[in-house]
This record gives C-alpha cells, sequence and structure tokens, in this order.
C-alpha cells in the first residue's frame, strides 16, 4: 500500500505548526502509524512529498503494544495510540492526518508536555491513608479501571478539562474508582471529596469520552459507580423507603 501522511510538525513551543507531507510505503497489511513513523525516521534518504529532505518527526513511544499510552495523537481528528492505528483503515478516505494532542502544551513535533495530568492525579490523593485496606468488594470494577495507559485520549475530547483546572476529567476519575470499589470505609471518604471536587462537580455528563479509550474502558460505567458511593449515596443514603 502506498499512503500520503500529513504530518503537523514544530521546531518547539515558540514556534508555529506547518505541514510535512510524506508517502509511506508499505507491504504489510498490519502498518501503523507508529511503524510508519519508525521507518521514516530511519531512512536517512527521506523526502517529503515535494522532493525536500526533512529532518526526523519527533514523537514518543515505548511498548509499541498498546500497554504505556506514550505513543498518543492526534490521527484523522480522532486521539488514539500510534501503535494502535492501522492504516490500511485509517487511508481508506485518503491521506492520514497526523496531530499532535492538543489540550497539552506543544514540545515539539508530534510530542506534548503531560506533566500536567501526571501533576493532576498526584494531587488528587489517590492513595489510600490512615490505614486503609483494600478489599475485594468489586475486582471486576477494579480490573476494569486498571487497564488505564494515562494516555490523555480522554482529555483531548472532554470540553471541561483544561490543564491547571480544578476538574481532572476520565484520567483521573478512572484511578479514583479503582480505589473506590475496593477500599472499606474508613479509607474511602478522602477519595469521594476528591471525586466530587476534580471530577464530578465538573463534569458535565456529556460522555463525549465514552468510546474514545484505547483500552476499551467504559466511562459511563466508572462514572455511574463512583457518582453512586461518592454523591448520591451520600445525599441519599440516609433517607428510608417509602
Ligand atoms: S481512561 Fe482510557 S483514554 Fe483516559 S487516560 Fe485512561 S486509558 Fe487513556
Ligand atoms: S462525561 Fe464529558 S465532561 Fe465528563 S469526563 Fe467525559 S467528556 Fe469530560
Ligand atoms: S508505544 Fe506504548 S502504547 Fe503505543
Amino acid at each position: 500500500m502506498q499512503i500520503r501522511l500529513d504530518i503537523t510538525r514544530r521546531e518547539s513551543a515558540a514556534e508555529q505548526s506547518y505541514l510535512l507531507s510524506v508517502m509511506f510505503e508499505s507491504d504489510d497489511p498490519a502498518a501503523t502509524v507508529a511503524s510508519a513513523l519508525t521507518e521514516i525516521n530511519a531512512d536517512s534518504g527521506r523526502r517529503d512529498i515535494n522532493g525536500r529532505p526533512f529532518t526526523p518527526v519527533r514523537w514518543e513511544c515505548s511498548c509499541l503494544q498498546k500497554k504505556c499510552g506514550a505513543c498518543a495523537m492526534v490521527i484523522n481528528g480522532r486521539p488514539m495510540l500510534a501503535c494502535d492505528a492501522r492504516l490500511a483503515e485509517l487511508s481508506r478516505r485518503g491521506a492520514v492526518t497526523v496531530e499532535p494532542l492538543k489540550k497539552f502544551p506543544p514540545v515539539a513535533d508530534l510530542i506534548v508536555d503531560r506533566s500536567g495530568m501526571f501533576e493532576a492525579l498526584e494531587s488528587a490523593g489517590l492513595w489510600l491513608e490512615n490505614g486503609g485496606t483494600v478489599g475485594s468488594e468489586n475486582t471486576d470494577l477494579g480490573f476494569e479501571a486498571s487497564r488505564c495507559l494515562q494516555c490523555g485520549c480522554c482529555l483531548e475530547v472532554c470540553p471541561n478539562f483544561y490543564v491547571g483546572g480544578e476538574f481532572f476529567g476520565m484520567a483521573a476519575a478512572v484511578p479514583n474508582t479503582r480505589l473506590l470499589a475496593a477500599a472499606d470505609d474508613a479509607a474511602a471518604g478522602d477519595l469521594k471529596a476528591s471525586y466530587r471536587k476534580h471530577v464530578y462537580n465538573g463534569c458535565g455528563k456529556s460522555l463525549a469520552c465514552r468510546s474514545i479509550c484505547p483500552a476499551g474502558i467504559d466511562a459511563e460505567r466508572l462514572l455511574v459507580s463512583s457518582n453512586a458511593a461518592a454523591v448520591w449515596k451520600r445525599r441519599f443514603g440516609g433517607r428510608k423507603k417509602r
């Protein structure tokens, strides 16, 4: 197959972005955006579609097996993992567009600074204190939440998330849900307070994040579970049924 990649590049955070168009050829039906970037960068004679040489495209990766989240970027307008982005499917409608995530500060080419997401998670206090223990109350929910890669794809489509805000989005809701699903009552209080402050209060329930997760996490199910535990049970838990 022969595919045109339109890649958004940027020399540094201070400079304007520009488009690099390059043809990529492969006999591998399983070729991905990650394998294309790897091969393009490895070619010392690389040229764009106008025959001009260009420098290697900077991007991040680690596992190349959909396990680390490092290669998250926007492909054909949708956030996804480059190592999971099959070119054969993506190129059906023509050129494949490759851009960095836009919710995070740009660094260079396809690399963005996701430290704001990790700092938010740290400030959310997602750990157990006061001798809190983890039981096995809902291992199914906990297992689902444990698959989060912290890739940031859900934040990219969330209309309410921005770096530096008090609302931390699904990326914080998922690990919070994981702990809430297992924590005993003594340990769960701080988690519930953090959930209300950093997830529930800012979430517009639009569920734009519902089908975007590359790990297949069911955002709606996790939100429903944590809303019940951290909000509705608190508000209505003491009322008697009539
Ligand atoms: S919930 Fe899914 S999309 Fe969001 S950070 Fe985790 S793995 Fe990525
Ligand atoms: S439901 Fe909407 S506002 Fe809430 S985390 Fe998902 S995308 Fe963001
Ligand atoms: S390189 Fe790890 S998820 Fe793509």
